[in-house]
């Protein structure tokens, strides 16, 4: 756990320690972290979530630090989330969207970032349809850019979120079977959450129809890589973590599933296909949901479900990404 040490100039309590040795600009995958790197994300958020637990559940840390929340895509979680985390460490937030912005009369993304960095915005977290763009933005601009979401390449504060929920219940991870199921061939929870299980130690299986999974990925099943199936009835049998990913409606307009009635009867995340998993498995979803679909609104809201203290957490690893990160410029 991290050091908390009185901070006379607030009223809202002690406040983080400065972290050690945390140097990246940006974070705009799991993948370049380093198991360390994790570790100081997973025990700044309990730091953080301590912080949320008091009374007035903010800190003064980040006064005088402007963060902007820049996203060209819908989102609900990631962007409010993000807001609160900011605010939370006492940033200034500007929320910018593609709508109502400049960006509708066709300024370029490079030109919206160097923008925010020219009004003072020291971080920028940023969700855009095309898979790479924060890459772009980090590269042209001296502001720190966190990647909110990118098309179908990558979500890491979802995957470290995830991670610090299946760790609050689970303890380590090693050698504990997490299946996610759906659409992992577009998805970029998955992509970021194979990252930071397999560094964890986890047995990661990866389920769907054959059209929703992803061929590149080694399907042997070797300790450092995923496990591959088709068949969630099998995958799910010993699962510790269950994790539904979302079904986009495009996907079945593309014809990549038959129907959602037959996508419903092979994968959806139901009561009876829970009991299989062991007892006391947890049930994730990165959310938004499609109740009915890919998971039964009474497994969505049951007793095994964490998905409200996924986004709850969420607040907690934010906070902590953003604290490393900002304090990380300044060290
Ligand atoms: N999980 C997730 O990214 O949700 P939002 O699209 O609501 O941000």
């Amino acid at each position: 756990m991290l050091e908390i040490k009185e901070q006379p100039t607030t009223t809202a309590g002690p406040e983080p320690a400065a972290p050690i040795g945390w140097r990246s600009k940006d974070l705009l995958d799991t993948d370049t972290l380093s198991l360390a790197e994790i570790e100081a994300i997973m025990e700044t958020a309990e730091a953080m979530r301590e912080v949320r637990a008091r009374p007035v559940g903010k800190v003064a840390t980040l006064r005088g630090v402007t963060v902007a929340t820049l996203f060209y895509e819908q989102s609900t979680r990631t962007r409010a989330s993000f807001e609160v985390a900011a605010k939370a460490l006492g940033a200034d937030v500007v929320n910018l969207t593609a709508s109502g912005s400049s960006v509708e009369k066709g300024e370029s993304l490079v030109d919206t970032v160097r923008t925010l960095e020219a009004i003072g915005t020291s971080v920028i977290v940023m969700r855009h349809r095309s898979s790479g763009a924060p890459y772009l933005a980090a590269a042209n601009s001296g502001a720190s850019i966190i990647n909110g979401g990118d098309g179908t390449h990558a979500h890491p504060t979802q995957a470290l979120l995830d991670l610090f929920t299946m760790r609050r219940h689970c303890g380590s991870l090693q050698g504990k079977k997490v299946v996610i199921v759906g659409d992992v061939l577009h998805s970029r929870v998955a992509r970021s959450n194979i990252w930071t299980l397999l560094a964890s130690g986890a047995r990661v299986v990866l389920c769907g129809p054959p059209t929703l999974l992803p061929r590149a990925l080694s399907m042997s099943g070797e300790p450092g890589e995923c496990e591959v199936t088709t068949g969630f009835d099998e995958a799910i049998g010993g699962a510790d973590v269950v994790m539904a990913l979302r079904i986009q409606k495009e996907r079945q307009e593309s014809g990549l599933i038959p129907s959602l009635r037959e996508y419903i009867r092979g994968y959806q995340l139901n009561a009876a296909r829970l009991q299989r998993a062991n007892p006391g498995a947890l049930v994730m979803h990165p959310g938004p949901m499609n109740e009915g679909i890919e998971i039964a609104p009474d497994v969505a809201h049951g007793l095994a479900s964490v998905i409200e203290e996924q986004v709850t957490n969420g607040v907690a690893v934010r906070m902590a990404v953003l604290y490393l990160i900002a304090t990380g410029r300044t060290a």
